[in-house]
């Protein structure tokens, strides 16, 4: 496992982070404590949670996890979504019918789809922060968080004076060590120029995204990023694999930078070895509740481009770039 030191923090931590959207909702809580153990033995060390995950069970879930070795981990928890309204009725129905829709992609598509099950926004203020970073402590059973995010924010509540120094004065009461924003591009581009308290910037970096380079030169200086959707925020992925069957070009350049196995394989583990070339000195989330993604994962931290690789990704990020400008026209 690659080792970083976020820059402009103290946090050293694994290359490699285990993004528990999931656990307690689609993933029980036996499973997902059998998956944060084999993320840990892979020397997993950033755990990223919010009070909404899991249907709401998944910091509960961590605290766990997280017993006999907080002082080892680094987590991030967030406030701005809580888990949909009638959630202990959803809760139900993930327990009885969770067997079949481990089975069932589509059910699982079925479950996001219904507004029941999206998470609700709530309105920022400094009580409603300072109510649930305690709600969040006491689920974790600890009494600080390494990274506190803003989960979701508008781009006018990044720079709200009042939500600034709320956010401070949870840093300065020892609470929270570092503030972030977990957002689209926008909130955290604007988290990027107010600066302080800001100083870890989570966000999607899907195939064709320039939002690293943006904050640097916001910035002047490498940001601290926490970069997930590693796998697209859409489809992206199963486009790329329908790209590299019909153009065996692009597969035999994508298994010359090292990529071996079945072309699912290749081609997800193309884009998770990406993901960290993306974001060399920062975090990557992934979702790893299926036997040996974090084993897998955690060797693809280590990648290192050859001239040769680095022409694949260019081509690659300018493929998804262009069809991204396509569809805006
Ligand atoms: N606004 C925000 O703050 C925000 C938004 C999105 C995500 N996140 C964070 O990022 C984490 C990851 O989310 P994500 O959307 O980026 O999910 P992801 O890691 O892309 O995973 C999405 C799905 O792909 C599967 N998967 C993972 N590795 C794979 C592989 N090698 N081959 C095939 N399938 C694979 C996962 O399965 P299994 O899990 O079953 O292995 C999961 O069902 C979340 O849990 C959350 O912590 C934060």
């Amino acid at each position: 496992m690659k080792i970083v030191r976020l820059p402009g923090t103290d946090l050293e931590t694994s290359a490699l982070g285990m993004g528990c959207a999931s656990l307690g909702s689609r993933i029980s809580a036996n499973d997902g404590l059998r998956f944060l153990n084999e993320a840990y033995s892979n020397g997993v060390r950033w755990f990223d949670v919010a009070p909404a995950y899991g249907a709401g069970q998944a910091e509960q879930i961590l605290s766990e996890f997280l017993t006999g070795r907080r002082h080892e981990m680094r987590i991030c928890s967030k406030v701005g979504l809580l888990p949909p309204r009638g959630n202990s009725v959803f809760r139900n129905i993930y327990e009885i019918a969770r067997p079949i829709a481990q089975k069932a992609g589509g059910l699982r598509r079925f479950y996001r789809s219904l507004s029941a099950t999206r998470n609700v926004k709530v309105p920022l203020s400094p009580a409603i922060i300072v109510s649930s970073l305690e709600n969040s402590l006491r689920r974790l059973r600890t009494d600080y968080i390494d990274v506190f995010a803003l989960h979701d924010p508008s781009a006018v509540d990044v720079a709200r004076e009042e939500i600034l120094r709320c956010l401070e004065d949870c840093i300065s009461k020892g609470f929270v060590r570092y503030v972030s924003v977990a957002g689209d591009e926008e909130a955290v581009a604007v988290a990027a120029r107010v600066g302080l308290p800001f100083s870890v910037f989570q966000f999607a970096n899907p195939l064709g995204s320039s939002l690293p380079e943006k904050l640097t030169q916001i910035k002047g200086t490498e940001p601290a990023m926490v970069t997930h959707s590693v796998l697209g925020l859409g489809a992206e992925r199963d486009r790329l694999l329908a790209l590299s069957r019909t153009n065996p070009d692009l597969e035999r350049s994508i298994r010359d930078a090292g990529y071996t196995g079945h072309l699912n394989e290749v081609v997800s583990n193309f884009l998770i070895g990406r993901a960290f070339v993306r974001n060399p000195n920062g975090v990557v989330l992934l979702s790893m509740f299926s036997p040996g993604r974090a084993a897998n994962a955690a060797k693809l931290t280590r990648i290192s481009l050859s001239a040769g690789s680095r022409a694949i990704y260019e081509k690659l990020e300018m493929l998804a770039s262009r069809k991204d400008s396509n569809n805006d026209s």
